[in-house]
């Protein structure tokens, strides 16, 4: 495989290969999870919703929808980039949200956010084609296994009835 054909991908970390850090959801991973009251992290232009509401960095006085109040059932597809791990604790303190990040499954920051607070997650069978700003669908995957964290119970039943190919694991904090 070529160098450029290797670079169509998000690269091997949070961010992107080429430095981008806006990939938009596939839209059908939204049909079939949604509806979501709550999409905090999703600037105009927008190819289409995600949820009812939207933030994007100008809300909360320019802070952005990390500090903005939050409501309902929140959809998160963060950007990739270092800072992932602040909206999962966001995500994780609001209660009710749905994630959608890489696997870095081993990282301090998904120990903290995902591992020692979420209620399940969703592992894909394959990997999942993001899309540009202006709704394109990328080239090439991302480059890099995806998971669906869920904090609440209603996040984890839309992932249970959604039909989506792949393996949910409950988060059960058992003895032993
Ligand atoms: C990975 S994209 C995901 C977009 C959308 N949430 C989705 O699921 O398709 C991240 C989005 O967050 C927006 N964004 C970046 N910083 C933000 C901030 N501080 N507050 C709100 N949105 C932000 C970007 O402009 C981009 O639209």
């Amino acid at each position: 495989m070529s160098q450029a054909t290797l670079n169509l991908g998000m690269g091997g970390h949070q961010n992107a290969g080429n430095g981008e850090t806006v990939w938009l959801t596939p839209p059908s991973l939204i049909r079939a999870l949604g509806p979501f009251d709550l999409d905090p992290c999703f600037s105009p232009p927008r190819p289409w919703a995600t949820a009812g509401e939207h933030y994007g960095p100008d809300v909360a006085g320019g802070l952005g929808g990390l500090h903005a109040e939050w409501f309902g059932l929140v959809w998160c597809n963060p950007p990739y980039d270092r800072h992932f791990g602040r909206w999962l604790e966001r995500c994780a303190d609001h209660g009710r949200a749905l994630a959608l990040v890489f696997a870095r499954t081993e990282t301090a920051e998904f120990h903290r956010t995902v591992w020692n607070r979420a209620d399940a997650l969703f592992f894909f069978e394959g990997r999942l084609t993001f899309h540009h700003p202006n709704g394109q669908k990328a080239a090439a995957n991302g480059g890099a296994p995806s998971v669906l964290v869920a904090y609440g119970r209603e996040a984890v039943q839309r992932i249970a009835a959604a039909g989506l190919r792949g393996r949910l694991i409950h988060l059960q904090r058992v003895a032993v």
